[in-house]
């Protein structure tokens, strides 16, 4: 895609699945990556494969190191480091609290750093690795589907407050996706997401698409837009739905 040819871009948590997936799909596509990663060790080799450059650590404190690595700007920021963090009503406060840091406040925290600069300049690109459990809710993991409509509301109010301003907004919404985080979810992962997982190359393929044609939901799982529409048009039906695969999932040994 021509748009991204030298676009300086900054992809977190790219030491594997789909973050690795992105910065490839970018560093073929001609931009000048960084990639992010707690794990310095596995983003090195992907840094040294597609020739990007490395800036470790924490996504949150990222930003100000890797747009000094990329001269100065920083064109599209992909916020994809995120956690599974499983688990009900119970799951410990630290569990939610760190899904709520990486999940939600990394992309305040990275939008507060970007915009000044891209609203100067009336450009700039943000793409949330969101869930379609941001949509619609996943089983056996409240943490995560709280903190992922979280991501989706932030990507979606930041697109509807900067549009007119240059800014564009893309939150990918996959299901399944076979990377080592769906091979951690458990057996609610194997009932739900892995009957219908797909690669994380067809995840940058549909942001590629999305790009292309301006849009601000990516869903690599098309049929996640019906389910989507299926839950607005009528709620009760849709949980009640949902009840279902929770009691099979309970009559499986959760
Ligand atoms: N795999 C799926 O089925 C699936 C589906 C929907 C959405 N997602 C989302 O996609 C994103 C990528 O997940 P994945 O499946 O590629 O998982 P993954 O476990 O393969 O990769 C996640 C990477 O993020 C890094 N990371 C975690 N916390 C970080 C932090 N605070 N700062 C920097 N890096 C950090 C990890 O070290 C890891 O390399 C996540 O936001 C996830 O919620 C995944």
């Amino acid at each position: 895609m021509s748009t991204v040819r030298g676009a300086g871009v900054v992809v977190t948590g790219a030491g594997g699945g789909i973050g690795a997936a992105l910065a490839r799909r970018f560093a073929a596509e001609g931009a000048r990556v960084v990639v992010n990663d707690l794990d310095a060790d596995r983003v090195k080799g992907l840094a040294d494969e597609i020739g990007g450059i490395v800036v470790a650590g924490d996504a949150s404190g990222s930003v100000d190191a890797a747009r000094d690595a990329l001269g100065g700007t920083v064109d599209v920021y992909c916020a994809n480091a995120g956690l599974a963090a499983g688990g009900d009503a119970f799951a410990d406060e630290d569990v939610w609290a760190a899904a709520w840091d990486v999940n939600v406040m990394a992309h305040v925290r990275a939008a507060r750093a970007l915009l000044p600069d891209w609203l100067e300049r009336g450009s700039g690109r943000f793409v949330s690795t969101a869930s379609a459990a941001g949509l619609l809710t996943m089983i056996g993991a409240a943490p995560y589907s709280v903190t992922k409509h979280g991501a989706v509301a932030f990507a979606e109010w930041l697109s509807l407050t900067y549009r007119h301003r240059g800014i564009k907004v893309h939150a990918i919404c996959p299901q399944g996706v076979r990377t080592d985080m769906l091979t951690a979810a458990g057996t609610a992962g194997d009932l739900v997401l892995a009957p219908t997982a797909i690669e994380p190359e067809a995840v940058a393929d549909a942001l590629f698409d999305a790009m292309e044609r301006d849009r601000f939901l990516v869903l690599p799982h098309p049929e996640v837009a019906g389910y989507y529409q299926a839950r607005a048009k009528d709620p009760d039906r849709w949980i009640g739905g949902m009840n279902h695969l929770q009691r099979t999932w309970e009559a499986n040994g959760t």
